[in-house]
């Protein structure tokens, strides 16, 4: 199975009907437009990028589906995440997914970076429902890739989080999938 199809396999087990979930890095809207069908009408998804392409194909890929009215959609880092998503009363996030590195058929520059990747999982851990799920793609192949995959290990080597690695890596440069549970 993809770790693409894995991480939602994941998020699907702990969100359901009413739910509150943030994509991180809406990019192309695939897993945005999947966290807005695993809610339902009665819940809600945030999703936010920094590139204006990425917050209209994903605005775009919501409308045809008819999905737009569940979700937030925010032109904002995720650095910014605590003060961007803003779940109703004393709730909590029940998933949160980061699909890190570039958006695909665009600027292969403008990359995740772990100087707001790991503020952005912090917070997120933070505002994450005990029992909820995190799911987190790293791609190591792009320049910059590395540095941030080697910050991400450090980080969950530190964080007292609970988190694991369900598919062995196939080489130093492939696509990681990290689940963390609180
Ligand atoms: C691999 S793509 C995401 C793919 C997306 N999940 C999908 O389903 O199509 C990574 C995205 O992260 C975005 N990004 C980079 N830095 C960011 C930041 N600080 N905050 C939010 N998004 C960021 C990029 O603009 C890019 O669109």
């Amino acid at each position: 199975m993809r770790l693409t199809h894995q991480a939602h396999e994941a998020v699907a087990g702990v969100l359901g009907e009413g739910g509150l979930a943030l994509d991180a890095t809406a990019g192309n809207g695939h897993d945005t437009r999947f966290l807005a069908e695993q809610v339902g009408a009665s819940g809600h998804v945030w999703a936010l990028d920094v590139q204006p392409a990425a917050i209209e194909t994903t605005r775009n890929r919501l409308v045809e589906a008819g999905l737009g009215e569940r979700v937030t959609l925010l032109c904002e880092s995720h650095a910014h995440i605590r003060d961007q998503v803003t779940p109703p009363g004393e709730r909590k996030l029940d998933a949160v997914m980061f699909n890190l590195g570039y958006l695909p058929g665009s600027d292969r520059t403008r990359t995740t970076g772990a100087v707001t990747t790991i503020p952005a999982l912090e917070q997120s851990m933070e505002m994450l429902t005990s029992g909820g799920c995190l799911s987190l793609m790293v791609y190591r192949g792009h320049d910059g890739g590395d540095a941030e995959w080697n910050a991400i290990r450090e980080w969950l080597t530190g964080s007292g989080h609970e988190w694991r690695i369900p598919v062995d890596p196939s080489d130093h440069k492939g696509p990681v999938l990290v689940l963390l549970t609180r």
